[in-house]
């Protein structure tokens, strides 16, 4: 089959919900990938991070087989033998009592926001069903329907109504404007990205997330990042919130948690805040069957 074989292929059958450049990826190996005519490439998007390990990855790709071989899922139904050294492990390693993981960055951010509004109403004390959660313009927390309820982004979200109310849309950036955001009691969190990414990689002013968290704290309001693109060491520090010593009540991680093998995110929090979730509030079929 030639490149174009390929390209008409999935354009017949698959939906046509992205815009793909016109060359087809046949292999990889660390920073590069080959396509099907065997032209080699530095990939400089790494899947939008998500390799950021680099392409096939040795240890990863050979503790992937191992387990494999083993047992590859088991649902929540059971425990097994390795989510909980990998629970340990991320846990230790970010500085967070408990972490719940789902599979995508989206799922992620949703969960985030349900542990926000629970917390909200079982804690803060917020009247049942009006808590709000305050964003920031040109976001990009995935395209799910609360997501992209949140957005103002016309091309996620336009066409895709009725929206899913409770967010606060404020500039990004913009102190003052979360000041007056947070007036309203009935605010429970705050979710932003360190660094908006799809946005067109903006980064605030020096000590904007410190500032924010302050009046977040001031209110009674969780911090909530959302780091999907920006953690894991991808602006030099472990999290872009390490830059100004800012630690988020509710931490989201995904893309290169994975190793770029498959779909694993994140939601890391402490005790207080995690145990407002009970049994069946959130759980996905996928989740699974760690390795190590
Ligand atoms: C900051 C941020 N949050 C969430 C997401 C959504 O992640 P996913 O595509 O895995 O659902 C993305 C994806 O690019 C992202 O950049």
């Amino acid at each position: 089959m030639t490149t174009q074989d390929y390209i008409n292929r999935e354009d017949k059958y698959g939906a046509h919900n992205y815009h793909p450049l016109p060359v087809v990826l046949d292999r990889g190996e660390g920073v590069y990938v080959w396509d099907v005519e065997g032209k080699r490439y530095y990939d400089f998007l790494s899947a939008y991070s998500a390799v950021n390990q680099g392409h096939c990855h040795p240890k990863i790709i050979d503790a992937l087989k191992k387990q494999a071989d083993k047992i590859t899922l088991t649902s929540r139904a059971f425990y097994n033998s390795v989510l909980g050294e990998f629970e340990e492990f991320i846990t230790k390693f970010f500085g967070y009592d408990k972490v719940l993981p789902m599979n995508t960055g989206a799922e992620a951010d949703e969960t985030a926001i349900k542990l926000c509004r629970r917390w909200g109403y079982d804690k803060k004390g917020i009247p049942t069903n009006e808590a709000k959660i305050i964003v920031c313009e040109s976001n990009f927390h995935g395209r799910t329907t609360t997501i992209i309820s949140m957005s103002t982004d016309p091309d996620s979200r336009n066409g895709f109504g009725p929206y899913t109310p409770g967010f606060i849309i404020i500039p990004y950036n913009d102190i003052p404007a979360l000041e007056k955001a947070l007036e309203d009691p009935n605010v429970a969190g705050f979710l932003v990205e360190p660094i908006q990414g799809e946005a067109g990689v903006d980064v605030p002013s020096e000590g904007y997330l410190k500032a924010a968290y302050d009046r977040c704290k001031a209110k009674n309001v969780l911090f909530i990042a959302d780091e999907v693109q920006t953690g894991i060491a991808r602006t030099g520090q472990m999290l872009a919130c390490d830059h100004e010593g800012v630690r988020p009540d509710i931490l989201i991680l995904g893309k290169a948690v994975s190793g770029g093998v498959f779909p694993v995110s994140c939601v890391l929090a402490d005790d207080d805040l995690m145990l407002v979730i009970k049994p069946g509030n959130m759980v996905p079929t996928f989740w699974w069957q760690p390795f190590s």
